[in-house]
């Protein structure tokens, strides 16, 4: 927990014994980071094949213990939607998807990081792509991670007709309108500014909410999901992207460096604008915490086959990394 227990709301955690769920929860999230590991390795070109040192630099930064949260929510999205009720039973291949969302989150990563970004040493406690292999194979390692994430959705194994709705929405939840891109660009000008609510809500919106919302949609599109069933996802993707974001924002604060693998105490020393420089720390966590529990909302008719993504939306604003 980040704050006090006591002073958090539980009234929409999943019912039941505390042991069984943290325990089922650890199962999806170990489960769908091996899955996810095992496509990236056997997607991404080995370090052996020329050219060498690209491959090395996308790899350095894949392979550095990322959480893979986009992935394991990608894939529970489309065991939902597929019917399964129990974790493990996913639809077939779906990993190549996660896989192909993970190389853009890290691409993402590594771009962030660079001195002309958020200038970071330290990612996923290993010294930052750029640190180690240079400013231009960084830049190229991010590039080459996402033409290679388009080339594996370009083959995904699902009908062409999800295949082309997945790589439309993958490519606008990353874009400039309201995507990854254009939040990054915003973050970066709102630095050293006094931004308002409605800009900082922008701005976490697009640089992160909107890849984790991609992250859903398509892993319930790739399983056949209906308009219905993809606008709740989309509903459920906006909430809780928004909270992921909102806790990034408080660990930064509330964690060391060693702890979340990344430099801590970063956005006070760049100014940047976040929630908790706006709202407080308390503040914050509430405004998560109320945005986890409304995402649950949009998940009803799903009855419990959701049970898994809804914990997996606790975790991703009670978690401490
Ligand atoms: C960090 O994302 C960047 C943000 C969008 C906040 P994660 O916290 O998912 O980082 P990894 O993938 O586990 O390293
Ligand atoms: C980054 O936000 C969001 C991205 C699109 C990569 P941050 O700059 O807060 O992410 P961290 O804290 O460096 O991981
Ligand atoms: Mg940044
Ligand atoms: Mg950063
Ligand atoms: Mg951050």
């Amino acid at each position: 927990m980040l704050g006090k227990k006591s002073s958090r709301t539980s009234s929409a955690l999943p019912t039941g014994n505390c042991y069984t769920h943290c325990s089922m929860l650890q199962e999806t999230l170990e489960q769908g980071r091996a899955l996810t590991d095992a496509a990236l390795d056997r997607l991404i070109p080995k370090e052996t094949q020329e050219p060498a040192s690209i491959h090395k630099a996308m790899r350095h930064s894949v392979f550095a213990g990322g959480k893979r949260l986009r992935p394991v929510l990608c894939m529970e999205a489309g065991r939902m939607v597929a019917g399964k009720k129990t974790a493990g039973s996913l639809p077939k291949k779906i990993e190549d998807l996660g896989a192909a969302l993970e190389m853009l989150h890290t691409y993402s990563l590594i771009h962030d990081d660079l001195p002309a970004l958020d200038n970071d040493d330290l990612r996923r406690g290993r010294p930052t792509c750029h640190k180690v292999f240079g400013d231009a194979l960084a830049i190229l390692a991010g590039d080459a991670l996402q033409t290679q994430a388009y080339e594996v959705l370009a083959q995904l194994e699902c009908p062409a007709e999800a295949r082309v709705k997945i790589i439309e929405e993958i490519a606008r939840g990353t874009g400039t309108v309201d995507g990854m891109i254009g939040g990054q660009v915003v973050d970066l000008e709102a630095e050293h500014t006094q931004p308002t609510a409605e800009m900082l809500e922008y701005i976490h919106r697009a640089k992160t909410a909107a890849l984790i919302t991609a992250s859903l949609v398509s892993g319930g599109l790739y399983a056949g999901a209906k308009k219905n069933e993809v606008e709740k996802l989309r509903a459920f993707g906006r909430s809780i992207g928004l909270a992921f974001q909102i806790v990034d924002d408080v660990l930064d604060v509330t964690q060391t460096s060693e702890q979340l693998g990344k430099t801590a105490g970063k956005d006070t020393s760049a100014q940047k604008a976040t929630y908790p420089a706006l709202f407080g720390i308390d503040e914050s966590l509430r405004k998560a915490d109320a945005l986890v529990s409304a995402a649950f909302a949009e998940l009803d008719s799903f009855g419990d086959r959701a049970e898994t993504l809804k914990e997996l939306a606790r975790y991703l604003v009670e978690r401490k990394k």
